[in-house]
């Protein structure tokens, strides 16, 4: 498949206006996307959870205009009108143009909000720019005639298209959006150990994964929200001429290699070695790219230290993964769920600011809301 098979046939159906919904979740990758080249391809494969919880809920309004120089559009989050988020969304709308030949002929009006406060320094472009893209995916849908009775494999063929070319404009909007389309697992970059992978879009991981993966959790801890000093864009472009990005770029093609037997084996502790490993690896790049940078603050790695002490001590399988900020996510088995909880909130909970911190799970993907 090339970016070519996502440009659609002309479209036979007029639609004068409309409004359609999506919610999409945030997804947490356990081997990281970290360095980018053109057209939002990622240096090294990744893969991660999809959550349940976390996640952003996009209403799309869109009415015939007259004008087909220019984007026309809105933006609300929470209700109140946003234009600091036009400029992102400007540069979306003219990246994917080519892929939806439809935008520059409606005015849209785009209302969002997110389960997670906007001040969580979770970062909500995954979720965010997720379901604006399957908002635009169902606007599209609209616009190719479907009147033409299809057969049940034809329709199937049709959802995988449109989870597939949905993935493929979210990664456009913001790479790791193409990974929270669908769930639970999802597999992103061409790497050899696993079929189907592709640069172009989020697939859903397509082997065995043993019971002790399924309803993973994932505990937040909301070390600091305040906005980063560094910003996603700026620390993947630091990758480049990086002293140690070839072979960094290297080590997650074989963390997702052995991560394919651990997943299917449910061995917990090798499965904590790697996550941890890549959250530090991906750390470490941040402090020797030049300029370097630091997004972990000292409560990060007293919640580290605690969290290994604890390990040590009960032999539970509780372990971290940190994103790119200061926040540490706290990955554990459903079975342990009981003492870790508890752990969680007698220890760790006080390095979090004012105490938040939020409680997620492995989940499903997007969901379409039909009111
Ligand atoms: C550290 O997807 O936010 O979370 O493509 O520039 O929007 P852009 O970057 P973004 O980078 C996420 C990086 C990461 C690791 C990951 O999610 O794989």
């Amino acid at each position: 498949m090339t970016a070519r098979d996502f440009i659609p046939p002309v479209y036979t159906t007029n639609v004068e206006k409309g409004s359609v919904t999506w919610e999409s979740p945030s997804n947490i990758a356990l081997v990281k996307y970290w360095g980018k080249k053109q057209d939002q391809i990622p240096e090294n494969p990744s893969i991660s959870f999809t959550l349940n919880h976390c996640k952003t809920m996009t209403t799309l309004e869109f009415s015939k205009k007259g004008d087909l120089e220019h984007f026309e559009f809105e933006v609300y989050l929470d209700g109140e009108k946003k234009d600091d988020f036009k400029p992102k969304i400007q540069t979306f709308l003219e990246r994917v143009e080519v892929y939806l030949p439809f935008l520059k002929q409606y005015r849209f009006i785009i209302k969002t909000e997110n389960t997670f406060p906007h001040s969580s320094g979770i970062a909500s472009s995954a979720s965010g720019m997720s379901a604006l893209a399957l908002c635009l995916m169902s606007v599209e849908k609209q616009l190719i005639n479907s009147d033409v009775i299809i057969s049940a494999v034809e329709e199937e063929l049709d959802d995988e298209y449109f989870n597939q070319k949905a993935s493929f404009l979210a990664r456009l909007g913001s790479g790791s959006a193409c990974r929270s389309i669908e769930g639970d697992l999802i597999v992103w970059g061409k790497t050899k150990s696993i079929e189907g992978s592709t640069d172009l879009f989020g697939i859903k991981y397509p082997y065995k994964v043993h019971e002790n993966f399924k309803e993973y959790q994932d505990t937040i801890l909301l070390v600091d929200k305040g906005e980063k000093q560094v910003s996603s864009t700026v620390g993947h472009n630091l990758m480049h001429n990086h002293p140690y990005a070839q072979i960094r770029f290297e080590q997650a093609h074989q963390n997702l290699e052995s991560l394919k037997g651990i997943l299917e084996s449910g061995d917990l502790d090798a499965f904590n070695a790697i996550v941890e490993s890549e959250a530090l690896t991906l750390h470490a790049m941040m402090m020797t790219s030049m300029p370097y940078f630091i997004l972990m603050k000292p409560n990060t790695l007293e919640i580290i230290n605690k969290i290994w002490e604890f390990r040590q001590k009960t032999g539970l399988h509780i372990s971290f993964t940190l994103d790119a900020g200061a926040n540490v996510h706290v990955l554990y088995p459903n079975k342990e769920s009981q003492e870790i909880l508890q752990f969680i909130q007698s220890e760790l909970v006080a390095y979090c600011q004012n105490g938040h911190y939020i409680c997620d799970q492995i989940g499903f993907g997007a969901n379409q809301i039909q009111f």
